[in-house]
């Protein structure tokens, strides 16, 4: 991660005032992929890319945010922000401020320098780490806290109703309320959380295919609509099935024939996915690592088989990890079509691991990819939370 005093160094000489210093992480997905707009089970770590978010006030009445990564910056005034997404990656910042302003909070004038190391359609949650730091830092500057699953709810929100991507709420979730050396088992119907330990010897390696994926893409949006399918015709016989969460295996064998084969295959993951999100929480909590890399496994088939939503590159990094030493587990984590794999790792075993596998998928592929020995970290926090 960029070192913040460079941040508030590059903030301070351009906008001439000392900055508040703020940090939200991105995520890797260990299990439990599409099932957080079902109600269902997530078990996410916060990892070690985030943005880092410098804030000042200003006396010229205007919010001026400012994209390091791409020299960028945007001038509103503060008391007629916008409310409709252009596209741009000012979308995100804006989006929080449109919610938070909604939500009765007064947006003063405002200088926002972001940061940030996530890379950008991976399936590391770029965008929620974006989000979770604009809103904790202007939160920060205007003095109000409010509690981390509501956090994740409100820049959820700014994603969904502003940027106009239909997500569900791990990324946010787990952006603000991580914490480090811990995956985090949420329950998306009622955000109750259990943190559970990673175990000290082992490492997150996260594999990047380089194929970009995208919330907003066509292939999100339709997975979506077929678990929202299934459910429904489900729920015309056990009407209290609101969310797939609500349904089982066996609802499927009593009434699959009369969904389309395309969704049955789609609620079937799901369905699944609950259930092995579940168990791999309790095996990582009582140290079966065996059990927790048979889960993911099984997973990744579900995802790539029934949910269809792999990728060539994909399922060949998840196969090219299953013979080198070390190996826990491995699956692709996130949204789908793309991104990274997760790899659980022997500790000790990581770097040659990760050499090996870079160097197997690039003869496979020809496509070089990024390879990072991650750890699980702390959800967003304040580096420092007060001015000069
Ligand atoms: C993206 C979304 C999440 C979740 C995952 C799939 O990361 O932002 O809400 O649906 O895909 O598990």
């Amino acid at each position: 991660m960029k070192d913040p005093e460079i941040l508030r160094a590059q903030h301070r000489e351009r906008y001439h005032a000392d900055p508040l210093l703020f940090a939200a992480p991105g995520r890797v997905n260990l299990i439990g992929e599409h099932t957080d707009y079902a109600e269902g089970f997530v078990m996410p770590a916060a990892i070690d890319f985030a943005t880092l978010a410098a804030i000042s006030p200003r006396s010229d009445g205007q919010v001026v945010l400012y994209a390091e990564n791409f020299g960028e910056e945007r001038a509103y005034t503060a008391s007629s922000l916008p409310n409709t997404a252009t596209g741009h990656w000012s979308d995100y910042p804006l989006g929080v401020l449109a919610i938070l302003a909604g939500e009765g909070y007064t947006i003063p004038p405002l200088s926002l320098s972001l940061w940030g190391d996530v890379p950008l359609g991976s399936g590391l949650s770029s965008s929620a780490s974006v989000e979770v730091a604009t809103a904790t830092a202007v939160l920060g500057l205007i003095g109000a806290t409010i509690p981390g699953p509501r956090l994740a709810r409100l820049c959820q929100r700014a994603e969904n109703e502003f940027v106009g991507a239909n997500c569900g709420i791990m990324d946010q979730f787990i952006s603000a309320n991580g914490q480090a050396d811990h995956a985090l088992l949420l329950d998306c119907r009622d955000l109750s959380f259990q943190l559970v330990p990673i175990p000290t010897d082992v490492a997150l390696v996260i594999a990047n295919t380089m194929v970009k994926h995208s919330v907003a893409g066509a292939g999100y949006t339709s997975r979506r609509a077929s678990v929202e399918e299934a459910c429904a015709i489900l729920a015309t016989h056990r009407p209290e099935i609101k969310f797939l969460r609500d349904a089982t295996v066996a609802d499927l064998a009593a009434w699959g024939h009369e969904i389309p084969p395309e969704s049955l295959k789609r609620a079937r993951h799901v369905i699944t996915e609950n259930d092995r999100t579940v168990a791999a929480a309790a095996a990582l909590n009582s140290g079966d690592l065996k059990t927790l890399g048979r889960l993911m496994h099984e997973a990744h088939v579900s995802y790539s088989q029934d949910f269809e939503a792999s990728c060539v590159e994909a399922d060949t990094m998840v196969d090219l990890a299953q013979n080198l030493p070390g190996l826990l587990g491995a699956r692709l984590t996130g949204g789908g079509f793309g991104g990274c794999t997760i790899n659980l790792v022997e500790k000790d075993k990581a770097s040659a691991f990760a050499a090996s596998l870079g160097r197997l998928y690039q003869q496979a592929t020809g496509i070089t990819p990024e390879i990072h020995i991650c750890h699980a970290s702390d959800g967003a926090h304040a580096i420092s939370s007060r001015l000069a």
